[in-house]
C-alpha cells in the first residue's frame, strides 16, 4: 500500500532553466500571466523585418480568449463597441468608463496578445491634460497597453503629452468615425490630392509626436503604401490594401455575425450568423418538442 503523507511531501526542486531578464517582470509578482506579451517594441521589430501582423477588435472575455488562442498579436477594445455591442449607430455615445470595463474584461481572457483601448469622443479633445488623466486611468484602471486617438493636426499636442509621459499612443488617420458629423459620410478618404497630402504630412507629423503605430482606415492602396514607406513606426489597416505592415477588422464583420454591413474591404471568414441561427432554431425546436434536456443531460 502507498504511503498516504508521501503524497504531500515537499516535491524535489527541479533546476530551472534561467529567464533573460528582460523576459521577466521589474519587480517580484506572485502570479504574472502576461510576461511574454506582444509589446510596441514587438511591432516595430516585425516591421523591421518585414513580417506582417494581424489586429482584430474584441470586448469580452470569451472573445479575447478565442482570439489569443488562434494567435492574434494585438486586440482592439474599439469605439466601435457603440456599433457592436451597445447597437448605436455611430462611436460617439460609448463613454470612458464602458470602454475601461470592456477592456477589463479583454485583459482577462488574454495571455499574449498586446491590448490597446480606444480614447472615446470627447475623453481627450478638450485638453493635454484631460487627455493624460484619461489615458492614464485606460492603462491604470483598465490594464491597456496603449490607447488610440483618432486624428492627425488637432491632436499632436496631445499626442505629445501622453507619449512624452510614458503612455504609447495609436494614431488613427483617414476615416475617422468619431467625425462622422463633421464629415457628413463614411466615404474614403484621401482620394484627391490635398487630402492625400494632408494624409501623409499627419502621419509623419503623429510619428514625431511620439505615435508608435498608426491605424489608417478606408484609404487608397496607394497612399496607404506611401505613408508605410515613409515612417519608421508600424502602419495597421482597414480598407487600406495590403501594403500596411499590420491589417485590423472589427471581428463581428469578419466572423460574418453582422449582415447588414458588408464594404468590400470586410473579408468574410465566416457567415456565422447562420450557424448561430441555426444552432438556436435546433434548441428552440428541442425544447418545444421536450427533447432537451435527455435523460443525460439531467441528473
Ligand atoms: O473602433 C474600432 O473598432 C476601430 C477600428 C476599426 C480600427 O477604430
Amino acid at each position: 500500500m502507498s504511503d498516504p503523507t508521501k503524497q504531500f511531501a515537499p516535491k524535489p526542486t527541479v533546476p530551472q532553466q534561467a529567464k533573460a531578464e528582460s523576459d521577466t517582470p521589474i519587480y517580484g509578482t506572485p502570479a504574472v500571466r502576461r510576461t511574454k506579451h506582444v509589446t510596441r517594441q514587438t511591432l516595430l521589430e516585425r516591421k523591421k523585418r518585414g513580417e506582417r501582423f494581424s489586429c482584430l477588435t474584441a470586448y469580452d472575455a470569451t472573445m479575447a480568449q478565442i482570439f489569443d488562442e488562434a494567435g492574434i498579436d494585438l486586440l482592439l477594445v474599439g469605439d466601435s463597441v457603440a456599433n457592436v455591442v451597445q447597437g448605436h449607430e455611430t462611436t460617439i455615445p460609448v463613454t470612458l468608463d464602458e470602454i475601461i470595463y470592456h477592456t477589463k474584461a479583454v485583459l482577462r481572457g488574454v495571455s499574449r496578445a498586446m491590448v490597446v483601448a480606444d480614447m472615446p469622443f470627447m475623453s481627450y479633445q478638450i485638453s493635454p491634460e484631460e487627455a493624460f488623466r484619461n489615458a492614464g486611468r485606460l492603462m491604470k484602471e483598465a490594464g491597456a497597453s496603449a490607447v488610440k486617438l483618432e486624428g492627425g493636426r488637432r491632436v499632436l499636442e496631445i499626442v505629445a503629452h501622453i507619449s512624452e509621459a510614458g503612455i504609447p499612443v495609436m494614431g488613427h488617420l483617414g476615416l475617422t468615425p468619431q467625425s462622422i458629423h463633421q464629415f457628413g459620410s463614411y466615404r474614403t478618404r484621401g482620394t484627391d490630392k490635398k487630402e492625400a497630402e494632408q494624409i501623409l504630412r499627419d502621419a509623419k507629423d503623429l510619428e514625431r509626436a511620439g505615435c508608435f503605430a498608426i491605424v489608417l482606415e478606408k484609404i487608397p492602396s496607394e497612399l496607404a503604401q506611401q505613408i508605410t514607406e515613409s515612417l519608421t513606426i508600424p502602419t495597421i489597416g482597414i480598407g487600406a490594401g495590403v501594403h500596411c505592415d499590420g491589417q485590423i477588422l472589427v471581428y463581428t464583420d469578419m466572423l460574418g455575425i453582422t449582415n447588414d454591413f458588408q464594404p468590400r474591404f470586410v473579408r468574410r471568414y465566416d457567415v456565422m450568423r447562420e450557424r448561430m441561427l441555426e444552432a438556436v432554431g435546433q434548441y428552440i425546436n428541442d425544447v418545444r418538442t421536450a427533447t432537451f434536456p435527455s435523460d443525460e443531460e439531467s441528473y
